[in-house]
């Protein structure tokens, strides 16, 4: 406005007439124009020029100033609303705090972001532990203590409650993780459990340890959770309920993968890692009366449920009862202790816990290529386990105990196949590699 009343006295000619002129039609109804239009078009328009040679003799970038005004008016922080806890101080290093940002911004964080935004509080989070489920477990540091916190959201949070009440309950009788604590928020779920500095998961131990001192603690495993089954007993399942178990993780979980996987299922037999496989022999997870019959071993008990190698933690003092036990999966349908050595054999058999870290499987013109790494401490720790649960409940318990391997592996495959097709097939593939193994031990077993 100061500028434009100067420009008035300048040229002889009232504000308001040039006022009118600049912001009502400046350039419409002019017919001829006449000398004040001119220095009217000028005083317009050389502020621009100014600014243009302004630009060139000093370097000034007009354009990238511009972007970068734009960029900081538009900055995500602007309109999403940030907790206030949210600080580099509940970091253990500027690394997590850059990837929690990442995750922040980019809008693609999952769980593990919900776990950063609602689950550290105000603690400091040292790592996040590697799981087999859809939980975040991690270590965090709050006034000075370690802790362990495993944190879950929505239905998944459901099972860390049933887990909680199973470890308080179990405490006094097998060796589990101590709690310190849960909290319910919104849907949210949580627990804390106390860290001991040098506890690592069996599997870390088994391939850093001796195998005498593996094979010891698995040993101890074995006994305590065999005492704790009997002392812990249930009624017998009645056939009903057995084969409502295996309709639903059995018949149901194959459909799914038939269903998932068609290509697999063009040929009548595929070749998995260069052995020939008829996939008719898939069949016997729907001949439900076959397998009642097989799975005669109908004692029930309360179980752990997913006694993996991981679900194992190994103390730092060396010992075979320096162990105890995280992560039950207590409500199975069928709670057959069985189902405990099972996984075991779900860990030790192929090394499921390298196929669940990195699934690697191809297929092409009917071969099935899947990739194991079942280390030597592993096979040696298998061949063990196998000679003690026959001793335990003989060959037929062995047998009934490898069926419920194959059936674990059922009831994994559709969550792998959500997790990517490439899981979901690997672990397809360890299905059909443990089938051929039961056929090798057992001959003509299967019904044809
Ligand atoms: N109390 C604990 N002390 C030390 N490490 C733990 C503890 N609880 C869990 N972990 C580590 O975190 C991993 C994942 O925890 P877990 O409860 O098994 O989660 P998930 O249900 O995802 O398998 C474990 O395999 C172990 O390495
Ligand atoms: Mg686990």
């Amino acid at each position: 406005m100061a500028s434009l009343a100067l420009f008035a006295a300048a040229i002889g000619a009232s504000f308001p007439s040039e006022f009118l002129s600049v912001y009502s039609a400046p350039l419409a109804g002019s017919v001829a124009w006449s000398s004040p239009d001119w220095v009217l078009i000028a005083y317009l328009t050389l502020p621009v020029l100014a600014i243009v040679v302004f630009a060139a003799l000093t370097g000034f970038n007009v354009l990238a100033r511009f972007r970068g005004a734009l960029r900081w008016v538009t900055r995500t922080e602007n309109f999403v609303t940030a907790p206030a806890e949210l600080l580099p101080v509940n970091f253990g290093s500027d690394v997590h705090y850059e990837a929690f940002l990442d995750r922040r911004f980019r809008g693609d964080g999952g769980l593990l972001l919900e776990f950063e935004e609602r689950g550290i509080g105000k603690g400091l989070l040292h790592r996040v532990f590697h799981g087999g489920s859809g939980a975040i477990t991690a270590l965090i540091e709050i006034d000075g203590q370690l802790l362990v916190r495993k944190f879950a959201s929505g239905s998944a949070g459901q099972t860390l409650l049933a887990q909680y009440d199973w470890i308080e309950r179990f405490a006094p009788d097998l060796p589990v993780v101590q709690t310190m604590g849960r909290r319910s928020d919104n849907g949210d779920q949580l627990y804390d459990m106390r860290y001991l500095g040098g506890t690592r998961d069996f599997y870390e131990a088994i391939h850093t340890e001796t195998l005498v001192a593996s094979a010891a603690i698995l040993g101890d495993v074995v006994a305590r959770l065999d005492a704790f089954h009997a002392s812990h007993a249930a009624a017998d399942a009645p056939d009903a309920a057995v084969r409502d178990y295996l309709q639903r993780k059995a018949s149901a979980n194959l459909n799914q993968v038939i269903a998932a996987l068609p290509e697999l299922f063009e040929a009548p037999s595929i070749e998995i890692n260069g052995r020939p496989f008829a996939l008719a022999s898939l069949e016997v997870f729907r001949q439900l009366d076959w397998l009642v019959g097989k799975l005669n071993q109908r004692r029930q008990a309360d179980i752990h449920g997913d006694l993996t190698i991981e679900n194992i933690m190994v103390r730092p003092e060396p010992g075979p009862a320096n162990w105890f036990l995280i992560d039950p999966n207590p409500h199975n349908g069928f709670q057959s202790p069985l189902i405990d050595f099972a996984k075991l054999m779900q860990s030790l058999h192929l090394g499921y816990e390298a196929v669940h870290r990195d699934p690697r499987a191809s297929f092409a013109n009917g071969k099935l290529t899947v990739s194991l790494h079942r280390s030597s401490q592993y096979s040696a720790l298998f061949a063990g386990l196998c000679d003690d649960l026959r001793q335990r409940f003989g060959e037929a318990g062995l047998q009934q105990v490898l069926l419920h391997e194959m059936i674990n592996y059922l009831r994994l495959i559709p969550y792998q196949l959500r997790r990517s097709p490439t899981a979901g097939t690997a672990f397809f593939g360890c299905l059909c590699i443990l089938l051929q193994d039961y056929q090798e031990r057992y001959p003509g077993d299967l019904p044809a």
